[in-house]
C-alpha cells in the first residue's frame, strides 16, 4: 500500500511559506541539482494537498517550470477542498473528505509514495495516523512569520526515525 510522505522546503526557521502565503523567497533556492529530489519525484505516484497548496502563489507560474516539483510532475493529485471548482481541472480529484482523499490518493499512487503538500492537510493527516514518512528541504534564509512546516495549538510531539544509510533530512513517523 502506499506510503504518505510530507515533504517541504522550509526556511531555516521553520516556515514552508512567507507572511499571506508568500513563496517568492523560494526562486533563488530552487533549480539547481537535488539529487534528493529527483529521488524523491521518481517515487512520487499520486499527490494528496491541500487546497491552499493547491492555489497557492507559484513563483513559477506561467513557466514551464510551473506546478509541484518545479513542473516536472504530471502524474495525479487529490486536492481537499470544500469549493470544488465548477469546471473540473485534468488529472486533479477534489473532495471535501479527509479518509476520502487518503484513499483516492493511495489508490492512484499503486506502490509509489502519496506526496502530501500543505502543511494543515499533513497535520491533519498525522492526526488520524496516516501519515508515514516526512521529507524537509531546508532553505538558508529566515521568514520570520507564515505558514510553519507543522502547527499545533497547544503543541504535539511527533517522534521521528532516520531513514536507515539516508542523508537527507527524512524521517519515519515513530
Ligand atoms: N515550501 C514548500 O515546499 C511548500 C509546499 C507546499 C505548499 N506550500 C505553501 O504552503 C501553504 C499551504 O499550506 P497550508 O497549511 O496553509 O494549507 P493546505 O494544507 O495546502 O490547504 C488548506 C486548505 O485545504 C482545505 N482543506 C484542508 N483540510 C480539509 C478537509 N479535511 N476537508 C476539506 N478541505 C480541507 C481547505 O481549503 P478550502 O478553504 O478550499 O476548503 C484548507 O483551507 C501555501 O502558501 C503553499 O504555497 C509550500
Amino acid at each position: 500500500m502506499a506510503r504518505l510522505l510530507y515533504s517541504a522546503t522550509m526556511s531555516l526557521d521553520g516556515f514552508i511559506a512567507g507572511p499571506g502565503g508568500d513563496m517568492s523567497w523560494l526562486s533563488p533556492h530552487v533549480g539547481g541539482p537535488n539529487p534528493t529530489a529527483d529521488r524523491l519525484l521518481a517515487q512520487v505516484g499520486a499527490i494528496l494537498a491541500g487546497n491552499r497548496t493547491f492555489g497557492g502563489d507559484d513563483p513559477n507560474a506561467g513557466t514551464d517550470a510551473e506546478g509541484a516539483f518545479g513542473g516536472q510532475y504530471s502524474g495525479p493529485a487529490v486536492v481537499l477542498t470544500h469549493r470544488p471548482p465548477e469546471q473540473p481541472v485534468k488529472g486533479v480529484e477534489f473532495t471535501d473528505d479527509l479518509r476520502t482523499a487518503i484513499a483516492l490518493s493511495r489508490e492512484a499512487a499503486g506502490e509509489r509514495y502519496v506526496n502530501v503538500l500543505g502543511a494543515d492537510v499533513a497535520r491533519q493527516c498525522q492526526e488520524i495516523g496516516e501519515l508515514d514518512e516526512i521529507l524537509v528541504f531546508v532553505a538558508p534564509v529566515l521568514l520570520g512569520d507564515g505558514t510553519r512546516l507543522f502547527a499545533v495549538p497547544g503543541g504535539r510531539q511527533v517522534d521521528l526515525t532516520p531513514l536507515p544509510g539516508e542523508s537527507a533530512l527524512w524521517f519515519r513517523i515513530t
